[in-house]
């Protein structure tokens, strides 16, 4: 079973994904940790973020396995990674390995923002998270300041607005949910608000689909 989870910046897919995956007992990949992995690489061999050749083969060179999420959570990391994510090479770069991890046997949880558009069209279940703009900025501020990182909240809004608007307007790729994905509005819902609608709409993928498809892969 194969379970796409997509949405703007901190609209809770991460923390979404993790929790089903546990659940559903499935690997789970959050992506935007390669292209966050992607930027860091590339600013620590003192490359311009704008240096497409550097930024593919910083893309060709990652390991799934060893990142160090507490140097790619940052708020500098994030908008790295959003520059870096609109070149067409890098993504390029990055697919086949989100789609082997995809296509394991048994089945996978992804979330981004092209799982269920590029990556993996063919997945079982796609939630296109939303939740309002201040909503998602206020957990981010929560977020990165119990990471340790001074940010007040009209800063992060700034940074939200100015992420989404880049990543919604990319040619290649861009944040948008998938016709058949079923849209998830957590604006009032807490992290196990959102982990039970999430589990309900998982729920209703028919258990004859999921069947042939664990088989088939
Ligand atoms: O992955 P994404 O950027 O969409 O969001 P996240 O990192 O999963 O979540 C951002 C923050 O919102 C985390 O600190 C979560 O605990 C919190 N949160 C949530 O994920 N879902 C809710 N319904 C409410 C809060
Ligand atoms: O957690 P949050 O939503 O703030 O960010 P993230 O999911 O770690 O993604 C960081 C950036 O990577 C995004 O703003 C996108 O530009 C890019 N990204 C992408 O283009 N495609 C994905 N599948 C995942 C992330």
């Amino acid at each position: 079973m194969i379970i796409a989870i997509d949405g703007p910046a901190a609209s809770g897919k991460g923390t979404l994904a993790r929790r089903l995956a546990g659940h559903l007992k499935l690997p789970h990949l959050d992506t935007g940790l390669l292209y966050r992995a992607t930027a860091r690489a590339l600013i620590e061999h003192g490359h311009d973020l704008a240096d497409r050749a550097a930024a593919v083969s910083a893309a060709r060179s990652l390991a799934l396995t060893n990142f160090d999420e507490t140097l790619l959570r940052g708020r500098e990391m994030a908008e790295a990674a959003s520059v870096v994510a609109a070149i067409p090479e890098v993504r390029a770069a990055l697919i086949d390995m989100q789609r082997s991890f995809a296509r394991r046997p048994g089945g996978a949880v992804l979330d981004g923002r092209d799982i269920g558009t590029v990556i993996c069209p063919e997945a079982d279940c796609k939630i296109f998270v939303t939740a309002s703009d201040e909503a998602r900025a206020t957990r981010r501020a929560l977020e990165l300041r119990g990471r340790g990182e001074k940010v007040d909240y009209a800063a992060v809004v700034e940074d939200i607005r100015k992420r989404d608007e880049r990543d919604s307007s990319r040619s290649t790729a861009p944040l948008k949910p998938a016709t058949d994905a079923v849209m998830l509005d957590t604006t009032k819902l807490d992290v196990e608000g959102a982990f039970r609608a999430a589990l309900a709409i998982v729920e209703t993928v028919p258990e004859q689909q999921l069947t042939s498809q664990t088989i088939a892969s």
